[in-house]
């Protein structure tokens, strides 16, 4: 692997490989094995341009398990607000000894561009409304440790996909493990053009879901919060109630408490969401430890 960019590139075997491995390393932090320390000093940079909490904090964590050096550029504090370029920026970290650079952007393509202009390996951690390749791997994780297999299951995406880089990547990652997917939104919020199954109808879409995956109202790229959004898309008590009694409901979160998602699915034991999140440093090393792999 030389880099990260797009979920897609993996194909099903490189996808299976990533989960398979996720899963022995979150065994072997469980039982308090050693781990490979497959980066060996290596520096991981963290070069964030937009806020996260998981993400983030779920690649320092899985550096430093593998034995890498962590370094974190904050736009807030650095010297882009002295008018350094961005192009400036990532070659000054790059120089300092930067070796695999985890990169989140409001702009599509920027991870791609970094990768151009450094030579460095990129993993996206983001990019605007395109992608978020790891988010996804570690939904294939969740699923496949929750359900035992893939292929079959049916997994509705609800809510903002215009504006969802989390469903950018999944709308890839979910058809390479057979997961049959429908796509379930305000019409404003559907693909214009997909071979995917979608609807503007959430509750058509219930009855035959294994998994409901709800996004955030990305307010940041343009999505809107409406009562009728609310009305017609929030998952409550009464729509979990429709679902299947071994179906699951998941999300990356951040999670809107009372828009997409109500109280009690978020908390109820149908709920894989902080599940997912056990999964974000197991999932993470596995990546780092495969990009550590090709630098030989
Ligand atoms: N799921 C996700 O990307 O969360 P953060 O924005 O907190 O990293």
């Amino acid at each position: 692997m030389k880099g990260f960019l797009s979920v897609g590139s993996l194909g099903r075997s490189g996808l299976q490989s990533l989960i398979d491995r996720a899963g022995a390393l979150r065994e072997a932090i469980r039982d308090g094995e050693p781990v490979p320390q497959a980066l060996g000093g290596r520096c991981v940079a963290n070069v964030f341009f937009e806020p996260s909490t998981r993400t983030r904090l779920s690649f320092d964590l899985a550096a430093a398990r593998l034995g890498g050096h962590v370094i974190t550029f904050d736009p807030e504090t650095s010297s882009t607000s002295k008018g350094e370029s961005l192009r400036d920026t990532v070659a000054t970290i790059a120089a300092i000894g930067s070796d695999i650079l985890v990169v989140r952007h409001s702009r599509d393509g920027i991870p791609q561009m970094i990768a151009e202009w450094t030579g460095v390996p990129v993993v996206n951690a983001g990019d605007g409304i395109r992608e978020h390749p790891t988010q996804a791997v570690l939904d294939a994780v969740t699923i496949v440790r929750h359900f035992g297999q893939t292929d079959g299951l049916r997994m509705v995406i609800v809510g903002d996909i215009a504006h969802s880089r989390v469903a950018g990547s999944l709308m890839q990652a979910m058809p390479l493990l057979g997961i049959d997917l429908t796509l379930a939104a305000p019409t404003a919020w559907l693909p214009e053009e997909t071979s995917l199954s979608t609807t503007d109808a959430l509750s058509d879409a219930l009855e035959e879901a294994d998994i409901v995956y709800l996004l955030r109202v990305q307010k940041e790229r343009g999505g809107a919060i409406t009562d009728e959004y609310v009305r017609d898309f929030q998952m409550d008590r009464a729509r979990l109630a429709r679902l299947d009694e071994r179906a699951v409901i998941m999300h990356a979160g951040p999670i809107n408490r009372g828009v997409e998602i109500a109280d009690d699915v978020a908390d109820s034991p149908r709920s894989l969401i902080v599940e997912q999140v056990r999964n974000a440093v197991p999932t993470r090393m596995a990546v780092l430890e495969a990009l550590a792999r090709d630098m030989g």
